[in-house]
């Protein structure tokens, strides 16, 4: 990618769809992604392993969900498959991963729950029970903290926020300076060098 980066807006890299099938709890998934979004040619380790190992979301659950930074849509899908009494909002910058996380939303049968939108486009009263995110490491972490600390304080009085960090990219650090603020932070699974951080109030 020539000055593309998977958080772009709009990425110049050619989209050449492709499909991308995975398991998770049982349920096979195969999702569209294309070029100029994370991970677009697999499900991303990290991602897997905080599908595999946080609590999903129960049968029933209702409320609001959201992926934060749902690329082309992994999170949002499992957890539209889960729960399919909640309404799942898919948030990210970047464009393609909107409309693509869109066309999956529609391929997984839950057009109608999941609503995807960029940051700005999520009504301001909206909060959630639950919180999942792969988040964006590579924009630095003035960015990353800046992103964390606009949408934790959007989670339900007894919310809680699944996080998915390579300890290498600072999984450990991440975690101290959640509890710094006052955040409950519990290592929930440690695996493959990623760290599963459960988050609450
Ligand atoms: C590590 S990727 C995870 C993508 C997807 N959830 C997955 O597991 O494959 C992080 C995503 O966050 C998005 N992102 C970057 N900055 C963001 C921001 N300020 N608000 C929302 N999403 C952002 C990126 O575009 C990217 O799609």
């Amino acid at each position: 990618m020539t000055g593309d980066h998977y958080f772009s807006a709009e990425p110049g890299t050619a989209a050449r769809p492709r499909e991308v099938e995975f398991t998770v709890a049982g349920r096979d998934y195969a999702l569209t992604s294309a070029g100029g979004v994370f991970s677009a040619d697999r499900l991303d380790p990290g991602t897997a392993v905080l599908l595999r190992k946080a609590d999903l979301p129960a049968p029933d659950a209702a409320g609001n969900l959201l992926d934060l930074g749902c690329g082309f849509g992994p999170i949002a899908c499992v957890l539209a498959g889960s729960a399919p009494a909640a309404t799942v909002w898919a948030v990210d910058v970047n464009e393609r991963a909107r409309a693509l996380t869109a066309a999956n939303a529609a391929r997984v049968g839950a057009a109608d729950r999941v609503r995807v939108a960029a940051p700005d486009d999520v009504p301001d009263d909206v909060t959630f029970d639950q919180l999942w995110s792969n988040p964006p490491i590579r924009i630095g972490k003035d960015g990353l903290h800046e992103l964390l600390l606009r949408w934790l304080p959007r989670l339900a009085p007894d919310g809680v926020a699944w996080l998915v960090v390579a300890r290498h990219l600072g999984g450990d650090s991440l975690h101290r300076w959640l509890a710094e603020r006052g955040w409950q932070v519990r290592r929930h699974a440690s695996q493959k060098g990623y760290r599963v951080l459960r988050v609450t109030r």
